[in-house]
């Protein structure tokens, strides 16, 4: 498909599309003649409620806001197209992966995590990668971020975690995610963050540009084939222009000059014709293989490092379009982990298992009721039919008598698919007590955090100890830095004595570690540039 031909989402969307070089009019189509003056008594006289223009028009702009995003809430997003380099049959049945031939529509939207909707782009925090995949069996959703691991194992510890970084429910200060006293009092309690903490302090966390940042789907999925047969799969992205930061300085210089800077940096780019690409890859586990790590692969504080499964390029990603309204696409663009389509599925990993839940749960409340999938950005480019009705906000005016599955009357009931396209869930023998513990294949927090920190280059040691002493020194309370400090001495003793030094700490003793020397190729790829 050539760069500039539509695709089938942006088709669709020419339904949806408003110009506004039309007459001004009320929004039940009456042409208004005058929008300066409201209707009253005499010149000088009380606005009358009979003005339905003016209470229109003041009660619309009354009811702009909508929630922000509870996390994410900072973003900007384009749309753009995903071609595979070959056929995934052997793996997945998933059609958009099937071969060169299907090229699928895409949205996706950058982010940063922890600042309100009008913060700067060039903070120190994780960034988000969602990808919406309109693919003609449904949506697929891979809702990633920049850094491969994260900072929890169970997502039960996700609103404690997020609170915590957060500005604080007192005052609202700080506003800057990483230099406060609840995150690193998190931290230093939930030693299970230390893997994530050492990527949040390197330049990772600063990308130069959402074109020059790496994507993760950070957990192990499922993918299935058409026989039935599961492989584990983790997802990544390469950027094409390779993977860049900022440095520290100049990303706080950058903040104050433009708060955008990443925002307008995708934008114009696309403007300009030089469209950003990702390379999707993926790293492939059999079934067999599940537990021949020393990690457990349901483990979201974990990699797999690339010299044990190397990443297998699959395909490729072009942003080519922007939208043409914020609010409407990106504001409004909602996506779930839970949006698979066959041929991919989900693992146990309770990381997983608990956004599966979450995603639809805030967009109920974030985008005003049950018919958000009915919003032009989220809408499928393949056919949608159900009994589900009514409803805030229904578009759909369903036609027909009937609106239940098993029926003799004929009329609203879709009947049930059949054949290949069918979502069949992934069949997995389960069995256990129900217990309220974590699994002891999830207990080492600190090996594949001095896994990363031994695969730094000097340069890029130099500025994880620079922003630990910033961060962390910016925490007023001793024990927490203390306690994060003794932390940092099971990752590398080096480490923690040099962070110690600079933030008045007293430098742990120095104890064995059990991965000294060890270093992955999967991690060692960053480069920062200047300018
Ligand atoms: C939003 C990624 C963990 C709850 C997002 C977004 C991304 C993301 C990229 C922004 C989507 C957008 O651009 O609209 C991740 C990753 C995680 C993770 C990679 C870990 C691997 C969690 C967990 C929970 C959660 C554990 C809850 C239990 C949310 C919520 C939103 C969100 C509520 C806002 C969604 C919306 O309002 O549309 N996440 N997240 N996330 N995430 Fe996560």
């Amino acid at each position: 498909m050539a760069a500039d031909e539509r695709d089938a989402k942006d088709r669709q969307l020419d339904g949806d599309r408003v110009d506004s070089d039309r007459p001004l009019t009320t929004d039940t189509g009456v042409k208004v003649g005058d929008t300066d003056n409201s209707l009253r008594a005499g010149a000088r006289g009380p606005t009358l409620l009979e003005d339905f223009h003016a209470r229109e028009k003041i009660t619309h702009f009354d009811h702009e806001r909508i929630p922000e995003r509870v996390v994410h809430a900072r973003g900007a997003g384009a749309y753009g197209h995903f071609r595979p380099y070959e056929g995934l049959s052997d793996v997945t049945a998933a059609h958009f992966l099937s071969g060169p031939d299907v090229v699928t529509p895409v949205f996706v939207r950058f982010s940063t995590v922890a600042g309100s909707r009008g913060s700067a782009d060039t903070v120190r925090d994780v960034r988000g990668f969602a990808t919406k995949f309109y693919t003609e069996e449904g949506n697929y959703d891979l809702v990633g971020n920049n850094i491969p691991v994260f900072f929890i194992q169970d997502g039960v510890k996700f609103p404690d975690f997020v609170h915590s970084v957060k500005p604080e429910p007192h005052n609202e200060i700080p506003q800057a995610q990483s230099a406060h006293d609840t995150l690193w009092d998190f931290v230093g309690l939930q030693p299970e963050t230390m893997h994530m903490m050492m990527w949040l302090m390197s330049d990772r966390a600063i990308p130069r540009s959402y074109r020059m940042m790496q994507g993760f789907g950070v957990h192990t999925f499922r993918f299935v084939n058409a026989e039935g047969r599961g492989t584990f799969v983790k997802f990544h992205w390469k950027p094409m222009l390779g993977t860049h930061s900022l440095v520290w300085d100049e990303a706080q210089r950058i903040q104050g000059n433009d708060p955008d800077y990443n925002r307008r940096d995708l934008w114009d780019s696309i403007e300009r014709g030089q469209f950003p690409e990702w390379e999707l890859g993926v790293q492939l586990v059999a079934e067999e293989d599940e537990h021949k790590f020393d990690f457990d692969l349901l483990d979201a504080t974990k990699i797999i490092p690339e010299e044990e499964v190397p990443v297998r390029p699959i395909g490729k990603l072009t942003l080519n379009r922007n939208p043409d309204n914020f609010f409407a696409e990106t504001e409004q663009v909602a996506f779930h982990t839970a949006n698979v389509v066959p041929g991919i599925d989900f693992t146990n990993d309770p990381l997983l298992q608990a956004r599966n839940f979450s995603y639809l749960d805030t967009q109920l409340l974030r985008l005003g009721g049950s018919n958000f999938q009915q919003i032009p950005v989220n809408r499928p480019v393949a056919p949608v039919s159900n009994n589900q009705r009514d409803g805030f906000a229904q578009h759909r005016v369903h036609r027909g008598r009937t609106s239940y599955f098993g029926n003799s009357l004929g009329g609203g009931c879709p009947a049930l698919g059949g054949g290949s396209g069918v979502y069949h869930h992934y069949t997995e023998k389960v069995e256990g007590d129900k217990v309220r513990v974590r699994s002891e294949s999830f207990a080492d927090h600190y090996s594949q955090a001095t896994l990363f920190y031994n695969s730094l280059a000097d340069w890029e040691r130099e500025h994880l100890v620079e922003a630990f002493r910033f961060e962390l020194g910016h925490c007023e309370e001793l024990e927490v830095r203390q306690r994060v400090v003794a932390n940092l001495n099971h990752v590398d003793h080096g480490l923690s004595v040099r962070v110690a030094e600079g933030i008045g700490v007293e430098p742990p003793e120095e104890e064995a570690g059990p991965n000294h020397g060890r270093s992955s190729p999967a991690v060692s790829q960053l480069s920062t540039t200047f300018g």
